[in-house]
């Protein structure tokens, strides 16, 4: 169990590129559940996760996110928001986000984060989407099931971790 949960978040890569195989809704739903129970700054959980799985939606989104054109294949992309009014508004939607990217790998399902906070585009989503003007959105989640394997250069431990002080 603990091995599987390392292993998944080691594993994790950004993907882009998907096969057109939707996900189940109860997958997408136990996904979801992990992002709610993200840590939050006082515990106020001050997000909203809108799912779009349909296509002319998905369409719309790629064409306004800069650089998430490849949520148009996607399976599925979800759309974090928090309540603009919440002190640590990012920090607690970049919590459920990663939530999110490390349950979806659980269930081998790839996915990309694609930046979604003050964006050029960030309003135009919001109102694309109905979303209240009370909530920002945070991130985007493109979500789907891959046969690429991608590899990328990660900085080594010793580069990023000093003990006790610099
Ligand atoms: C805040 C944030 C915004 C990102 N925005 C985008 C984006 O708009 N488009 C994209 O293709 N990838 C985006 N990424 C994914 C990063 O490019 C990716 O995480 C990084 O290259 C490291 O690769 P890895 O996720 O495979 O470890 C974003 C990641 C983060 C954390």
């Amino acid at each position: 169990m603990v091995e599987d949960v390392i292993r998944v978040i080691k594993e994790r890569r950004s993907v882009r590129e998907y096969i057109s195989k939707p996900i189940p809704k109860e997958v997408l739903e136990d996904i979801l559940d992990c992002g709610r129970l993200a840590p939050s700054a006082r515990n106020l959980q001050p997000w909203l996760f809108v799912v779009i799985t349909e296509k002319q939606t998905k369409e719309k989104i790629a064409k306004l996110a800069l650089y998430g054109k490849f949520i148009a294949d996607a399976g599925a992309c979800i759309s974090v928001f928090c309540e603009r009014d919440a002190r640590h508004l990012v920090e607690d939607g970049c919590a459920a986000t990663q939530n999110m990217l490390i349950a979806a790998k659980a269930y081998g399902i790839d996915s990309c984060w694609v930046a979604g906070y003050e964006r050029p585009y960030s309003e135009d989503i919001r109102k694309l989407l109905g979303v209240p003007e009370k909530y920002k959105l945070i991130s985007l989640i493109s979500l789907g099931y891959s046969d690429k394997t991608v590899t990328k250069a990660k900085k080594t431990l010793d580069e990023v971790v000093r003990w006790e002080k610099y």
